[in-house]
């Protein structure tokens, strides 16, 4: 198996809150890694670290064999890392579609010299972007609701949005940052169905998930944070069983 994101002794502390205390996981292609962990234990932290809302201290971040060191946000999800938001931050005012159409790598029509002399070009290269967020939409059973205001759907069709938005980034790293939580019904077994294929598909997806059940019936290993630190990797039934990390949970 490939490893396709690598994290190697990251660290990061903000005064003195230790949120990556010496982090190294290796998530190869196929897989889903669990992140599991209390509140507060650093789990958002690590998806900022990888995606390049926090630069790190120290240590080091590859995708597909390449250094994200010193890299913004734009250039990282350039490189395929793509991720999804604990808290949404989808564009309340637009569409479904117009969120989902903010994320590709390369959009066509940056320059103005493209505008005015390759009109024809990106339009083109626009219409395959459309039917590209248009098939994601449909393979979410979502396609009803493309011209739709987000303010209008309900909770957990927004929550497939921001999948979708992730989705077509295209990239080897797909970060997932509580998918589930307030989701239920059809929205619930999409997701699943959607993650499940997307690590067919040879991506490395790690899923911060408080839903036990969904990363029991999801994730090939899991990880266990507390602190900043990684207490335990291993399968999600040896991690859920042990009354320590159950203690450090659930407080008890
Ligand atoms: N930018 C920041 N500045 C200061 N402290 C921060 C910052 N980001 C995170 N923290 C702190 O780091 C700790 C870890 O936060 P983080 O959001 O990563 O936890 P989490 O494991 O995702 O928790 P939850 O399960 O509640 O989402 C918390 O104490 C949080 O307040
Ligand atoms: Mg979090």
């Amino acid at each position: 198996m490939t490893t396709l994101v690598s994290l190697n002794t990251v660290c990061k502390s903000f005064g003195g809150i230790v949120v990556a205390d010496h982090i190294s996981i290796d998530i190869h292609g196929g897989e889903i890694l669990g992140l599991i962990g209390p509140n507060g234990a650093g789990k958002t932290s690590l998806f900022n670290l990888i995606s390049g809302l926090y630069p790190v201290d120290s240590g080091t971040i590859t995708v597909a064999g390449k250094p994200l060191d010193g890299l913004p946000m734009y250039q990282r999800a350039r490189l395929g890392v793509a991720r999804t938001w604990q808290h949404m931050r989808l564009f309340a005012s637009m569409t479904v579609l117009e969120n989902i159409l903010v994320a590709p790598r390369d959009y066509p029509g940056e320059k103005i010299s493209q505008i005015i002399f390759r009109t024809k070009q990106i339009n083109s290269a626009e219409q395959a972007l459309c039917e590209r967020a248009m098939s994601i939409l449909h393979r979410m059973n979502l396609t009803s609701i493309a011209h739709s205001n987000v303010s209008d759907i309900s909770f957990g069709q927004q929550k497939l949005v921001g999948l979708a938005r992730a989705l077509m980034n295209d990239g080897d790293c797909l970060l997932l940052d509580e998918p589930m939580a307030g989701v239920e019904g059809n929205a619930y077994e999409t997701m699943k169905t959607i993650v499940r294929e997307e690590a067919a598909a040879g991506r490395a997806i790690c899923v911060v998930e408080h839903n036990v059940s969904f990363i029991k019936d999801l994730c090939n290993s899991a990880v266990f944070m507390a602190r900043g630190c990684i207490l335990e990797r291993g399968s999600v039934q040896t991690l859920l069983s042990s009354k320590t990390l159950a203690d450090l949970y659930f407080g008890t």
